[in-house]
């Protein structure tokens, strides 16, 4: 079913599928994390509409950090130069801590999160995207949990943005014209 709202989105992952696929992310989390002190830390704003369905499919103790970061960069693309634009509450020193990313596109942006974080000495570092587009990789980050791998398309919804918009739509898809 075409959305009225907006006119050049071109579904690609309805919101069965992404219920489905985080479900099943939900269980092996809650599998591997038995028995350990786990923050996930969820990288805003991208991944608000994700890590609230997806904390939802975790069976075990946790705490939840929030981090904003912002990648520099042309419209659809980043540059690498990440501004830390929120940090955490508390120190991660001793945690488990699973990061809750929207998308890993240059992976840029996670290579430099994963750096910064080992210097607050957490017992471990996980890695949790609900997208991957293996075309676009610059910077090799390993994913140990993936939602989705997909062709080099700008995406929005699901709390992906174009220019700040399209967030609010509860399915996944690409804008047809594309954004320039
Ligand atoms: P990376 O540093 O290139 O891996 O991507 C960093 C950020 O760019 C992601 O966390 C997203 O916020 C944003 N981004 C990358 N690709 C897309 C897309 O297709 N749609 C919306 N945002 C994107
Ligand atoms: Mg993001």
């Amino acid at each position: 079913m075409k959305r009225a709202f907006p006119p050049e989105f071109t579904p690609l992952l309805s919101e069965q599928q992404i219920a489905g696929r985080i479900a099943q992310l939900g269980r092996q989390i809650t599998a591997d994390y038995r028995d350990k002190s786990l923050t996930a830390l969820v990288v805003l704003k991208g991944s608000f509409m994700f890590c609230a369905d997806l904390l939802r499919q975790i069976d075990v103790p946790l705490h939840v950090e929030f981090m904003g970061l912002r990648s520099y960069g042309n419209k659809t693309s980043s540059s690498g130069v990440v501004q830390i634009t929120m940090d955490t509450k508390h120190p991660l020193e001793g945690e488990h801590v699973l990061i809750i990313e929207d998308i890993v596109d240059t992976g840029l942006t996670l290579d430099y999160l994963k750096n910064n974080l080992s210097t607050r000495n957490p017992a471990s570092i996980a890695l949790a995207t609900l997208l991957h587009k293996p075309a676009r990789q610059i910077k090799d980050v390993p994913i140990d949990y993936l939602g989705f791998e997909i062709e080099d398309k700008f995406v929005v919804g699901y709390g992906l943005d174009f220019a700040g918009k399209y967030r609010n739509l509860p399915e996944i898809g690409y804008l047809d014209p594309p954004p320039i």
